[in-house]
């Protein structure tokens, strides 16, 4: 293994934000992971792992040690006529892995289609498009633990998902690196997913009766490719904040002043509140200061125009929290990791 100095995380971050690590190495196994767990440089310094950098906001150099996860490889633990048990690297591009898994026609990625990031990140944050939780289709994960280097299997309730949520964000925290994850995908009888509205009218505008899963997943790619920012052309991290939830009466009452304040009820009285249309409402959308700012079409998306820097994007989030505070009442919290 080889530790590099001083390198610069840009091309590691979909913001484009420049800033420097003090040490950066890469591990293409489980094994050249646990190795490099054990070395002095992983010891005595802070660690940040990275996947494909689709969720963090650098607002400073890191001084400790970036591990890029390059883990790939998919193999087929078990295989019946309905299903395909897969085992994919923590490090595999997410949407190239969709793209494989919808050539070979099984179903259950096709609405998480083209979101940024990586196989292991994915688990981590619960990631979530269109109606469907990655939960829903996840079997199990590998994770090595950081402090003993050991291997550790986590089945679904273990990792205690919840919206943008996992075990891996709250009580182990730091504690372990995701390093394969098995799905589980149905090869027959694809139980689709299309009632979510931009779905429904894609289908219908391209005149689709009978979606097939591949259909769906077009669909999916033509709503996002014209409401989000291609991180390649655009620094962003999607959502930058998570929808909020609102009790029921406080929804109500803002319903007074609000009509058309669009909210989606959950069980125990709860409603989550698109966080899109409060910073739409709060005037951000397409505001721009400099080379930052509010995306022009989803407003939920902070974006990088080029040289930006990551601590104005995180004053500019903090103004959004506070003039949203201000007009409903509602704390926003961020959905990207603040480094
Ligand atoms: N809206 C506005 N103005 C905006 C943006 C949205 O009024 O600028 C309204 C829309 O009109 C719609 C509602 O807010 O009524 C919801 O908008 P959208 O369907 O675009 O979804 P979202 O709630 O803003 C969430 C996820 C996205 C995911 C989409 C589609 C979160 C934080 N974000 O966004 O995930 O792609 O739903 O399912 O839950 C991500 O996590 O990075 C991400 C992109």
């Amino acid at each position: 293994m080889q530790f590099h100095k001083d390198i610069s995380l840009k091309p590691y971050n979909t913001f484009g934000l420049e800033a420097k690590t003090r040490l950066y190495t890469e591990v293409n196994s489980i094994k050249e992971l646990q190795e490099t767990l054990k070395t002095e440089e992983a010891k005595s310094n802070p660690l940040l792992i990275l996947g494909g950098g689709s969720n963090i906001l650098l607002t400073q150099d890191f001084d400790g040690l970036t591990i890029k996860n390059t883990i790939t490889g998919k193999t087929i633990v078990e295989e019946t006529d309905d299903f395909v048990l897969i085992k994919v690297g923590a490090g595999e591009v997410w949407h190239h892995f969709v793209t494989y898994a919808i050539e070979q026609n099984w179903g259950g990625t096709e609405n998480l289609s083209l979101i940024p990031g990586t196989v292991g990140a994915a688990p981590m944050q619960n990631i979530g498009a269109y109606g469907i939780e990655i939960k829903e289709i996840f079997e199990s994960l590998e994770a090595v633990n950081i402090e003993t280097g050991e291997i550790e299997t986590f089945n679904k309730e273990q990792c205690q998902f919840g919206y943008r949520e996992s075990v891996f964000k709250r009580n182990l925290k730091g504690k372990y690196i995701i390093a394969h994850v098995t799905f589980k995908l149905s090869k027959k009888d694809h139980q689709l997913h299309i009632e979510y509205g931009a779905i429904k009218s894609m289908l219908e505008e391209l005149k689709i009766k009978s979606p097939t899963i591949q259909d769906v997943s077009q669909a999916v790619i033509s709503i996002r490719q014209s409401k989000l920012p291609d991180p390649k052309e655009i620094g962003n991290s999607g959502s930058f904040f998570k929808n909020p939830t609102i009790t029921n009466i406080d929804f109500e009452s803002l319903k007074v002043d609000y009509p058309n304040i669009p909210g989606y009820e959950l069980p125990d009285n709860e409603v989550k509140v698109p966080a899109g249309w409060l910073i739409e409402q709060a005037g951000w959308k397409g505001y721009t200061n400099g080379n930052i700012g509010v995306h022009k079409k989803q407003a939920l998306v902070l974006v990088n125009y080029g040289g930006g820097n990551g601590n104005d994007i995180w004053a500019l989030a903090q103004e959004i929290q506070a003039s949203v505070v201000k007009k409903f009442g509602i704390e926003l919290h961020p959905e990207v990791n603040i480094i």
